[in-house]
Parts: structure tokens; C-alpha cells; sequence
């Protein structure tokens, strides 16, 4: 333990659900916790250290290149640099499908070049991506706007497949952050260091209440359909992450972990049988015609 007081865990969206939950998982660390507002950043590290968490705070907006520079200019001041657990992010509840683009992919980005920097052998870097990223097809017009989120004409590339639905673009997103994390594995492994996401389901955080409250039938019909009988919590994310960091797991790399109680499985079950319905339907009514045709 005195070894991990001396390195150094950086926590993205640390005010948010799992982000908060992250902090309290890694608290043998000693702990950079940033997210949006001062504010929020100033109560949250009064609450850590009030638990005995060795905790610095640092306020950034992540799309923020200079900030998120100056964040890894704070972790390198605090000792030997282990981790990001990158959690900062939104949902489709942000309607501005720029901004989701922005917040979800091109920070992410920015926050792993920048980390690169100071990443060494057995740093880690955790990002936070979704299950729904999976859901989005491989297609290389877009995923070569998704690998490379930075590029100027990035986000128009990726728009007109999104069709202006923030949902959509969310999903988008998070298979960019599966993309990146593939793309940057080399890049780390030359000097021992990993890469890896995590893709949560539907984990009760404030931005599931927040859908929860929206769509209270949908998000009734997914907790059915979960195979492990419930929502995620925080928890099952931040006792991953903190596995994942650990020497433990020091032969996963450049790779994703899903941690959805099953539930990927079953809307992508539920995907099939609905299109072989389609198509058996669209065939009855194509026979149907057939037969009704005047010889
Ligand atoms: N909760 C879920 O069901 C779920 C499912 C799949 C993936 N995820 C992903 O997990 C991550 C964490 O989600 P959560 O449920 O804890 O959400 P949350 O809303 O509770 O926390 C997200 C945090 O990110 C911060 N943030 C947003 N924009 C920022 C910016 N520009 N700069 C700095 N900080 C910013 C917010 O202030 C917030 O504290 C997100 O990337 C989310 O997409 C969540």
C-alpha cells in the first residue's frame, strides 16, 4: 500500500456516478480527481479527504487541450504516473450532437495523446466506452472519422450518418473510443504500458436516472431483459477499472470489457427476431401479390 500512495491515479467525470465511485475503489492511490466545476471538483475532494483519500482536485472542461495539459502537468508534480480512468462523458440527453462528439470522442483523444506523454512501463490508461458502441456496424467511411476525431472535417464526416438523433451519435461515439483504443495499443505497449475500455450497460448513475425519468417503460423493459436480474451499479465499473490497472491484469490490453449483466446479448437476440419477422413478413406479403396478380 505505501507503494501505491505514491502513484498516481488521474479520474476524469470524477463527480459523476461512476467517476465518484472509481475514487473510492482507488483510494490506496493517491488521486488527481478532476471534472467540470470548481465547485463540484472543491466539494468532492473535501468529501475524499474527509474518508481519509489522499485527493488533489483539478477543474477542466476535457474538450480542453491547454486544461487537460495542465492536468497532466498536476499528476506528473505528484509522483510516479499509473493511470487515467478517462469517465468524463455524456449521453444522448445532450441534444447538441456536436458537443456529444465532441465531449465523448474528441477529448477522449486529447486525453489519451496527452497521457501518452507521461505514461511509462505499467501505466494504464482505462476508457469508459459503452455497450451501445458495439451496436454501431464497422463501416470505413466513418470509422475513419471515428480513429482520427481531431481531424477538422471529422465531425462532418460522421454526421449524416447519424441523422441529428443524439442517441445515435452517442453510440457513435463510444465505437470511436473502441477504434482508439485499438489504434493506441502499439503506441503504449512499446514502452509496457496498456490501453484498455470498459463498456458499461445500463449502470444507475445520474445519467441513467436522467433516462430513467424520460423513458421509464424502456428502461423497465431493459432491467427485464438483463439476464443478471438488475441494473448496474457504479461498483461494477470502478472494481473493474481498479482490477484492470493492477499488475494482475498486466497481459489485457487493447481490448474492451463488457460489464452488462448480459444485456448486449439479449437487445442484439431481440434485433435478429425482429428482422426475421420483418423479412418473413415482407416475403408473405410478396407471395401474397403473387398470387393475387391476374394471370
Ligand atoms: N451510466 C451508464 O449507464 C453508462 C452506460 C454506458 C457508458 N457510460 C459512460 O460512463 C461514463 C460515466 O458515466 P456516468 O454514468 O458516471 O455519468 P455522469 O453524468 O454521472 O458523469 C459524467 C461526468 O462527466 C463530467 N463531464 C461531462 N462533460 C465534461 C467536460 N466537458 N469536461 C469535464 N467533465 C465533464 C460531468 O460533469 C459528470 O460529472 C460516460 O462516459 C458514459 O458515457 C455510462
Amino acid at each position: 500500500m505505501a507503494l501505491m500512495r505514491n502513484q498516481v491515479v488521474v479520474i476524469t467525470g470524477a463527480a459523476g456516478g461512476i467517476g465518484r465511485s472509481c475514487a473510492y475503489a482507488m483510494r490506496d492511490y493517491k488521486l488527481v480527481v478532476t471534472d467540470y466545476s470548481q465547485d463540484i471538483v472543491d466539494k468532492l475532494v473535501i468529501e475524499l479527504r474527509s474518508e481519509g483519500i489522499d485527493a488533489l482536485g483539478y477543474a477542466a472542461d476535457i474538450t480542453d487541450r491547454e486544461a487537460v495539459e495542465g492536468l497532466k502537468n498536476l499528476a506528473l508534480r505528484q509522483g510516479n504516473f499509473k493511470a487515467v480512468i478517462h469517465t468524463a462523458g455524456v449521453s444522448g440527453a445532450t441534444k447538441n450532437i456536436e458537443q456529444i462528439f465532441n465531449i465523448n470522442l474528441r477529448a477522449t483523444d486529447i486525453v489519451i495523446d496527452t497521457f501518452h506523454d507521461i505514461s511509462r512501463k505499467d501505466s494504464v490508461i482505462v476508457l469508459i466506452a459503452s455497450m451501445m458502441g458495439h451496436a454501431i456496424p464497422p463501416n470505413p467511411v466513418y470509422d475513419e472519422a471515428l480513429r482520427k476525431p481531431n481531424k477538422k472535417n471529422a465531425f462532418s464526416v460522421v454526421e449524416p450518418f447519424v441523422k441529428n438523433n443524439s442517441d445515435t451519435m452517442y453510440n457513435f461515439t463510444k465505437r470511436g473510443v473502441l477504434l482508439l483504443c485499438e489504434d493506441n495499443v502499439m503506441r503504449f505497449g512499446y514502452m509496457g504500458a496498456r490501453i484498455v475500455t470498459i463498456s458499461p450497460g445500463v449502470v444507475f448513475s445520474p445519467m441513467v436516472k436522467q433516462a430513467w425519468h424520460d423513458h421509464p417503460e424502456t428502461m423497465e423493459i431493459q432491467r427485464r431483459m438483463t439476464p443478471a436480474g438488475r441494473y448496474g451499479v457504479p461498483e461494477d465499473i470502478a472494481e473493474l477499472a481498479k482490477f484492470l490497472i493492477s499488475d494482475a491484469a498486466e497481459f489485457i490490453t487493447g481490448t474492451d470489457v463488457m460489464v452488462d449483466g448480459g444485456l448486449f446479448s439479449q437487445i442484439m437476440k431481440a434485433n435478429d427476431e425482429k428482422d426475421k419477422s420483418t423479412n418473413k413478413d415482407a416475403k408473405a406479403t410478396k407471395e401474397d401479390t403473387k398470387e393475387t396478380k391476374p394471370k
